[in-house]
This record gives structure tokens, sequence and C-alpha cells, in this order.
């Protein structure tokens, strides 16, 4: 029971990494707050925290929307009183090589994977700071350190994110505040099962440990890093992805 009564927001966690760090903060006794796109597409997860027993609050916050994002906050706020954990997880992909990638879709991610993850985080801090402390945890990639083939605006943000963790690891630790992010290496979520098989095959034999990721391998990390075992831990980059890059 690692996060016992700590209050987590996890973003994008209908599905994938955030749908099972949902389940990891319930089963390490956090009180979980939920958040997605739409509340529809969180009823799955809604359905296995009830049966865990797991404290739940479900939102429908776009992360690229501040307003949705502070109706949030505010309501956890009047119903929970505190939040100590951000896990800034939602993120999406817009795959193309340069030469062919349309402004639009730089955009698009740009605007949710790393301006979403500042959204986020400025909401929450306010309140973080007055309790005395919190945790964020960003959501970057293997990709974001070595780069990718055709995914020039999904490296970009989560080399950003990076940057925006240590800068804010540099800014809040004063104020108790740790900041980390998480370098998953390929993870099977419904936005990996889109590449291509042989490309799967060849990140699987890349690895020393000859598999992909799970997204739990990804929410024990989010759960070990938000907990007080982690307390020494800021503005760090936690590479979980199994050695392929080795
Ligand atoms: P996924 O595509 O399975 O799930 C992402 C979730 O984010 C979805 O539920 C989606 O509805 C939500 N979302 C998308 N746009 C949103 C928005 N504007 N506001 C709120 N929610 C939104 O993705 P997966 O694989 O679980 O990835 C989660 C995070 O981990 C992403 O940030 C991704 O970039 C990162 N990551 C994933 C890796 C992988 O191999 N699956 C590897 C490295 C990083």
């Amino acid at each position: 029971m690692k996060l016992k009564g700590k209050v987590g927001i996890i973003t994008g966690a209908a599905r994938g990494i955030g749908q099972a760090t949902a389940y990891q903060y319930a089963r390490e006794g956090a009180r979980v707050v939920v958040c997605d796109l739409n509340l529809e597409m969180l009823q799955e997860t809604l359905d296995e925290l009830t049966k865990m027993g797991a404290d739940k609050l479900a939102y429908e916050v776009d992360v690229t929307d501040r307003q949705t994002i502070q109706q949030m906050v505010d309501d956890v706020m009047g119903q929970w009183g505190r939040i100590d954990v951000l896990v800034n997880n939602a993120g999406i992909t817009a795959d193309a090589q340069l030469k062919k990638m349309a402004e639009a879709d730089f955009d698009k991610v740009i605007d949710i994977n790393l301006k979403g993850v500042f959204n986020c985080a400025q909401m929450v801090i306010p309140q973080m700071i007055e309790q005395g402390g919190g945790v964020i945890l960003n959501a970057s990639s293997v990709v974001g350190v070595y780069g990718n083939f055709g995914q020039t605006n999904y490296a970009a943000t989560k080399w950003g994110v990076i940057g925006m963790t240590k800068t804010w690891a540099k800014e809040l630790g004063k104020n108790g505040i740790r900041v980390n992010a998480v370098a998953p290496g390929f993870i099977l979520t419904p936005m990996v099962q889109k590449m291509p098989e042989n490309v799967l095959d060849m990140m699987k034999d890349k690895s020393p440990l000859k598999r992909l990721g799970t997204p739990e391998d990804i929410a024990h990390a989010y759960a070990w890093l938000a907990s007080d075992e982690a307390g020494f831990i800021t503005g760090t980059v936690l590479s979980v992805d199994g050695g392929v890059v080795l």
C-alpha cells in the first residue's frame, strides 16, 4: 500500500498505460481520479475500479482545454481537499516522415503531448504548493531521447517533456514537489498495436529481454515514483524500456 490515502490524477486513463496506472494506484491504496476525452470511454476503467473497491472520481477532460482541467481540479478539491500526484499520461501519435508531415499534425501532437502536460501541471501546482508537496510524473518516451523514423512531432514533444520535467524539479523542489519523467520503450497498448508487425518484432528482438513492455511495467514505475520510497528522486528520467537502446 505504497500510496495509501494519496489522491492521484491520471490523464488519458481510458485505456493502455493510463488505465493500468489507475488500477495500480488503486491496488496501492490511492484515491484515484481518472480523466479522458469523454466519460463513455472511461466506463471500463470505472467498472474495474468499482470491482477493486477503489475510491474514485471520473472527469471528461481534454488536456488541451484549460477550462475542463480547472473544473476537474476544483471539483477534486471540493470532494477530497487535496491533490498529491498528477500523472501526465495522455498522448497521441500522428506519424509521417518530415517531408510529408502535415502542419496540422505537427501542431496537434505538440498541443496534446507537450502543452497538455504544461496545462495540467500549471493547474495542480497552486494546490500542491498550498499543501506543502506533491508529485508530478510526465510521460516521455525512448523516442524523445533517441528519435524515431516518422516521428518528428512526437519525438519533439517527448524531448520537450524532459526539459519541462527538469525545469519544474528546479523551480518546485523548495515547495516539496518532486517532478520526474518516465521514458517507456515499446509497450503493447492500442497506440503501439497500430505499428507494423515487423517493426514490433524488430523492437522485441533489439531488447535484451526479448519482449515488448506491458502497460503494467509502466504503471509500476509510476506508482513507485509517486510513493515516499522515491522521496529523494526528482528531475530524473526513468527508462522503462527493456534495454531496447543498449
Ligand atoms: P493509448 O493511445 O493507448 O492511450 C492514450 C489515452 O490518452 C487514450 O485513452 C486517449 O483517449 C487519451 N487522450 C488522447 N488525447 C487526449 C486529450 N487531448 N486529452 C485527454 N486524453 C487524451 O496510449 P498509451 O500507449 O497508453 O500511451 C500513454 C502515454 O505513454 C502517451 O503519452 C504515450 O506517448 C506514452 N508512451 C507510450 C509508449 C508505448 O509504447 N505505448 C512508449 C512511450 C511513451
